[in-house]
């Protein structure tokens, strides 16, 4: 892939204002729908206010925060100057749900002054987009505020104006693996959530909710609360108070030390963003996020493909197969006293079959998990560093003859790096793993952070672990390695500046379905991810299971979806490596919806979101770069529903042989997930199609041109 920037910028300084007089503190987006006031209240307080389309939908919202051994920046604020710009750029993606993407904004920056000792000085910028709003506090250098600041809370407020209807997880400082859930803002209730079953990890320390958060109002307002850019900083949780509807940042903190960021002046936080719109639909479509991160800092990435691939995964998760190789290993050697127990999943002879059926079906990858030392010492031991070794593959598994292998039929090996959260034991390891790597030819790696991190006491969205993922994903780029992160921090947008941060899970991933004791994700849950989740970056979400109801692997556990629906997954979840997850045999004996897989893209020129509204249903068509062929995929929760699509987004004068594959007659998620059917038709822009979804399923549609 060929990785060009082009940037058209125009940064225009309209006004800059010094005299009191004169002082604008109020900016509209370019279409003027979005208006956001600043101002200082008569103690000095600074806050903010937002109006879309002339009603206030954030109302006097407080801004601050409170650092250890100083006093807080709270109030006796003046504003001491302000800037109004305007910036307009259409910048490229090197891979991504779309080719282009604008970036137009109005800019406001507010240098504020503390007028009483010891004067201090901050900076809040505001950017004013038609799809939302992000800003962010800038400390610059001064005098009197010098070295190290350590923030033991930053206090931004949304003070919303309505009890929207909520969906939201709990404000988990370690895991975002939970199911959504929908309530009124006023009746969230997060630490209901304190002890779950279903995790290695969790730590909810206040009624708090984790960003993404997606509400909608009576009216139709749509929103979503987030944060763009986090570098160096703890991740925000949001604390609800609700009574007065109002959301406050609660930063991510650690047991090891009585602050929760600590920075070196000058910095500037993470910005703290909302997407405003007034249709679920524009949310999906909303480019605010990655808009708000600093342009690809990496250059030319095309060593890294988008790629479908399949993998020695979904076998352990069932219990066909397992991660570790046998009984012993000393902590930090395997030795040859290791015994086999005969389940090991990762052997040679079981990855060239993955090779040779993703060879067979225009898949690029195959993904080895469990080829390492390590995994007999893994969960549920405390004593994790210094066990998982990330170049000693077990004795069955011969590396090179693998990858040689995989070269010779065109499929490329993913590597896969489960550190356990034992981050000192990887921060060691990295450069001679990620080396390894690169002299294999191998250009992507899966990371896993399963367990309480170590060292003890720190969490996974805390700012330790923010520069761990982060400075992890800068050290692979310069061995050409790009990282798919399980158990990640949250998307924010880094995408843009480092693209080789391809993807990560950072929800309930479809690995639930084949173990959580509480029944799995739930129709619902991707109809909700979809509008939450999804909204902040690429997901690993693993889809394509054929093989619904596993019974001959669990009898209580199940894929709670149609298989229309599944395949529907690769068009409405974004990501720019899209696993086809069940096992080579569910696939072979199944050819026709097969072929859907073998044609979809993953990676687009245009992504254009149909339909939806949050929690109910969604349908997505994209574009593929390479072929220009359209792929349509639509899912529903647990109710049955039929969706009217209209093609007038195709091109004019082209005829599409177009294959769908929907749900049957009698499909249900539950009760005949299996039924599917498949028809054949063409298609052109004048064309329309109404599709009647099972309850929990879904369709899709791959488009050619004749
Ligand atoms: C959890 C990940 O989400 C899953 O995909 C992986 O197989 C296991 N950890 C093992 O690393
Ligand atoms: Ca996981």
């Amino acid at each position: 892939m060929k990785n060009y920037i082009s940037i058209f910028a125009i940064a225009l300084v309209l006004f800059s204002c010094n005299s009191e007089e004169k002082r604008i503190t109020k900016i509209t987006s370019p279409n003027e729908k979005v208006l956001v006031d600043f101002n200082v209240n008569s103690e000095g307080r600074p806050f903010y206010m937002v109006k879309f389309n002339n009603e206030t939908i954030v109302d006097t919202s407080y801004l601050g925060f409170e650092f250890k051994n100083i006093p807080a920046f709270n109030k006796n604020f003046i504003i001491k100057n302000s800037n109004i710009s305007t910036f307009n750029e259409t910048w490229q993606m090197p891979w991504g749900e779309q080719s282009e993407v604008v970036n137009n904004y109005t800019e406001l920056k507010i240098e504020l002054q503390e007028t009483t000792s010891p004067e201090r000085f901050l900076h809040i910028i505001f950017k004013v987009y038609d799809d939302g709003i992000g800003f962010r506090y800038e400390f610059p250098e001064q005098a009197r505020l010098k070295n190290d600041v350590f923030i033991t809370e930053e206090n931004t407020e949304f003070n919303l104006t309505e009890d929207y209807k909520t969906f939201w997880i709990p404000g988990d400082w370690d895991i975002y693996e939970h199911l959504y859930n929908t309530t009124s803002l006023s009746a969230i209730d997060a630490l209901q959530f304190k002890n779950h079953k279903n995790l290695a990890q969790t730590y909810i320390p206040e009624n708090a909710v984790n960003t993404p958060v997606t509400m909608v109002g009576k009216d139709g307002i749509h929103l979503s609360f987030h944060e763009a850019a986090l570098v160096d900083y703890s991740g925000m949780t949001l604390k609800v108070d609700t009574e007065n509807l109002n959301l406050i940042s609660n930063l991510v903190g650690s047991e090891n030390r009585d602050y929760k960021v600590k920075k070196t002046m000058p910095f500037n936080t993470p910005w703290r963003t909302i997407q405003i719109s007034d249709n679920a639909p524009d949310l999906i479509a909303s480019k605010l996020i990655v808009n708000l991160n600093e342009p690809n800092k990496l250059g030319d990435v095309s060593w890294f493909k988008p790629m479908k691939y399949t993998g020695v995964w979904w076998e352990m998760h069932l219990g066909k197969s397992s991660w570790d190789y046998g009984m012993t290993q000393d902590m930090n050697t395997w030795t040859d006293g290791g015994k086999s127990h005969g389940k090991h999943g990762a052997t040679t002879e079981n990855v060239k079959n993955f090779i040779d059926f993703s060879a067979k079906n225009n898949i690029g990858g195959v993904l080895v998990e469990g080829w390492n030392t390590g995994w007999e010492h893994w969960i549920g031991f405390e004593d994790r560093e210094g066990v998982f070794d990330f170049v000693t593959p077990y004795p069955d598994y011969d590396i090179a003859e693998v990858v040689r292998y995989g070269k010779e039929k065109g499929v490329d090996i993913i590597m896969h790096h489960e550190t356990s959260a034992a981050t000192e034991t990887y921060e060691k390891q990295q450069d001679t793993a990620y080396a390894l790597m690169q002299k294999y030819g191998m250009h992507a790696v899966k990371s896993g952070y399963v367990g309480k991190i170590l060292p003890k006491g720190e969490y996974h969205h805390g700012q330790y672990m923010v520069n761990q993922y982060n400075n992890a994903a800068i050290k692979a780029a310069k061995y050409q390695v790009a990282v798919n992160a399980h158990e990640p921090i949250k998307a924010t947008g880094l995408r843009r500046t480092y693209p080789n941060i391809i993807s990560r899970e950072g929800l309930r991933g479809q690995e639930f379905n084949a173990w959580a004791s509480d029944g799995g994700n739930p129709p619902e849950h991707l109809p909700i991810v979809a509008f939450t989740r999804m909204l902040s970056g690429p997901i690993d979400y693993t889809p394509g299971i054929f093989n619904i109801k596993f019974n001959e692997y669990k009898q209580d556990n199940q894929v709670n979806t149609t298989l229309a629906q599944q395949l529907a997954l690769y068009v409405v979840i974004y990501s720019p490596v899209q696993m086809a997850a069940d096992l080579v045999e569910h696939y072979e004996a199944n050819p026709e919806p097969l072929q859907f897989i073998r044609d979809v893209g993953v990676n687009w020129n245009k992504s254009l979101i149909l339909n939806g509204e949050v929690g109910d249903y969604v349908t997505i068509a994209r574009q593929e770069r390479e072929t220009e062929n359209w792929f349509v995929g639509g899912i529903t929760d647990e109710n049955s529903r039929t969706i009217d699509l209209d093609f007038s987004f195709l091109d004019s004068d082209t005829t599409y042989e177009a294959i769908l594959y929907k749900d049957g007659e009698k499909a249900h998620w539950d009760d005949n997930p299996l039924d599917l059917k498949i028809e054949k038709i063409e298609l052109n822009k004048e064309s329309k199609l109404s599709i009647k979804l099972a309850e929990g399923g879904g369709f899709a549609l791959s488009l050619k041109t004749k």
